[in-house]
């Protein structure tokens, strides 16, 4: 809350986690201008907080964006995508001045890929993009079931070690049919929170 200014229109992330910021946020209800969401499942805790839920598309760049992830390394690369909300945060993330990525300790590591990476995929592409990523090295699952607020599924690939974030982001952002991959490296975070049982820890880009 301490990155929050009067006036704000802040960038809200998705998860448990963020949802204890959408909590702190609506105490802030009457002094910020509003928020743009990277979820439905966020929209709808904002707006049951009073929190009006601006468009992008009009509200130009943001200020501040703040949000989860589901690995998170020192350089401050993230796996984000475990709740499928990955597609908007990116979007999000890449529209705002300061991303305050929020975590605690057990999501910190030294090389990314232990957490499943999420791959949001077009529905017809599902086949052909996880037989690329087989061959990229990782095992992709289908996320049975779960269908993204964009209408599109997701992949989880296993087993990857990801020695080098931004080419793998690079290389999977460009296969056809793939809408986003849940790397963070392109964009990190600015800002890394870390909580854990002696405080939190801040760590700078
Ligand atoms: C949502 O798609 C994700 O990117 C979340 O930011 C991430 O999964 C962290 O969620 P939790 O705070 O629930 O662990």
């Amino acid at each position: 809350m301490e990155f929050v200014r009067d006036g704000m229109i802040v960038g809200v992330g998705t998860g448990s986690t963020v949802n204890y910021f959408i909590s702190a946020l609506a105490g802030w209800r009457d002094r910020i201008t509003g928020a743009v969401s990277s979820s439905e499942a966020s929209s709808h805790l904002l707006r049951a907080s009073g929190i009006e839920v601006l468009d992008l598309n009009s509200t130009g760049s943001l200020e501040l964006y703040v949000d989860g992830a589901d690995e998170a390394t020192r350089h401050l690369q993230l796996i984000k995508g475990g709740g499928g909300a990955l597609t908007r945060e990116k979007v999000v993330a890449e529209a705002s001045r300061q991303f305050v990525c929020i975590v605690d300790d057990s999501k910190l590591v030294d090389v990314l890929g232990r957490f499943p990476l999420p791959v949001e995929v077009i529905p017809m592409a599902r086949s052909l993009v996880a037989r690329s990523l087989v061959a990229l090295g990782g095992q992709p699952v289908w996320r049975e079931g779960v269908v993204t607020d964009n209408g599109n599924v997701i992949l989880d690939v296993h087993n990857l070690e990801i020695l080098d974030p931004m080419a793998l982001e690079t290389q999977i952002n460009q296969l056809p049919g793939v809408v986003t991959v849940g790397l963070f490296a392109r964009r990190p975070a600015d800002v890394l929170l870390v909580a854990g049982d002696s405080g939190v820890q801040r760590v700078d880009r």
